[in-house]
């Protein structure tokens, strides 16, 4: 009998490429997501990628009593993946309360049915943002966490407290917290990626779109930093092997391998590049020039940050494997499919 995992934001960018991955390693997945981000046939082309259909639950994580009817319908569900989340950072800032609720309550309720309905295992998407800017890099997991920059980093720091405490009041569940450096490109077979709405707020849609002719220019944001070019320095990690951390955490919690109830990880590459690098590094691998131009600094962004991913690759026996020129050329044949298809 295969396992069952419930994966909440299923539909959404990284959700669907760890949708894959699961099903390719022989999991059952059941999705559960509100499509306030993404597309109802991202069902269909996990389906065209793996062969395999996982249930789709078109339901919001803030509505308990459906919730509680998904956990009800599929008995036996091993663990769960959290993704489903607001994650736009200046939206944060403008809609406080809307991150809040939706990103703290979506886990509690979560965590609540788990308990209800014995589920015991609990992997959640965190982010190295609630590291801030840190004082030593590459960044361990030990590192301290600096007061938040917004309402969506805090919501990440506030989850992770949340599932600590809930383990340590002693509750029958163990947890992994995965903390995501900046997650790029798209799966090998372009039929899903990310599909941001509106103009793009991060770095590599912004590109590709710019790439294409979408947008005009690319606006690189300071080159006045204390860094070797001047712009800013980021650890980018391909979504496919970010998605594969996913499926070793929860054999690792499922095998009961844990070394505490709740353990962290980052999941990052090791490696740090500059806006400047990442924008030449795309220029070789898929030889498009790029429009850009040096812009001011935006507001609220960290200098430079880096993982030092060293106890995930000796715990979960995991690495990130991509090089850089495969990722953007992945982002970019995205890109195209999207064109192809007439979506953007
Ligand atoms: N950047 C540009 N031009 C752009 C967009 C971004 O120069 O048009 C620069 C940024 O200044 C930054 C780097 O590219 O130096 C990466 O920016 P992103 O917006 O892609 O990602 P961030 O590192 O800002 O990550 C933030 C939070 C994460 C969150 C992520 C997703 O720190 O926690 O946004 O929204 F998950």
């Amino acid at each position: 009998m295969k396992e069952r995992i419930l994966v909440t934001g299923g539909t959404g960018y990284i959700g669907s490429h760890t949708v894959v991955e699961l099903q390719n390693s022989g999991y059952e997945v059941i999705i559960v997501d509100n499509l306030s981000n993404s597309r109802a046939d991202v069902v269909d082309r996990i389906e065209q990628i793996t062969g395999v259909r996982p249930a789709f639950e078109h339901v919001d994580c803030l509505n308990y009593a459906d919730l509680d009817g998904v956990f009800s319908k599929y008995p036996g569900i091993k663990g769960v993946i959290h993704f489903a989340a607001s994650k736009a950072v200046g939206e944060s800032v403008q809609k406080p309360l809307l991150y809040y609720r939706n990103n703290l309550v979506s886990l509690i309720n979560i965590l609540e049915l788990m308990s209800k309905h014995n589920v015991q295992a609990i992997i959640f998407s965190s982010s190295c943002t609630v590291y801030g800017q840190p004082d030593k890099l590459p960044v361990t997991e030990s590192a301290s966490i600096k007061k938040a920059e917004s309402p969506y980093g805090n919501t990440k720091q506030i989850n992770e407290e949340i599932i600590c405490d809930t383990v340590k009041s002693g509750a029958d569940i163990r947890a992994i917290l995965l903390r995501y450096f900046n997650p790029i490109g798209a799966h090998p077979s372009a039929l899903i990626g990310e599909l941001p709405s509106g103009v793009p707020q991060n770095l590599v849609p912004y590109l590709t779109q710019t790439a294409i002719g979408i947008r005009e220019k690319l606006s690189v944001f300071g080159d006045d930093y204390h860094t070797p070019d001047g712009s800013c320095i980021r650890d980018y990690i391909y979504v496919v092997d970010l998605a594969k951390a996913h499926v070793v955490a929860m054999y690792r919690i499922l095998q009961n391998k844990q070394k505490e109830k709740v353990e962290v990880f980052n999941i990052g590459t090791g490696k740090g590049l500059s806006v400047l690098e990442l924008i030449h590094a795309f220029e070789t691998a898929t030889g498009v020039k790029l429009n850009y131009q040096i812009a001011g600094r935006r507001a609220g962004d960290i200098e430079q940050v880096w993982a030092d991913p060293a106890y995930a690759n000796k715990e979960l026996g995991w690495k990130a494997e991509t090089s850089i020129e495969d990722t953007l050329r992945s982002a970019w044949n995205w890109q195209l499919k999207l064109r192809e298809e007439g979506i953007q």
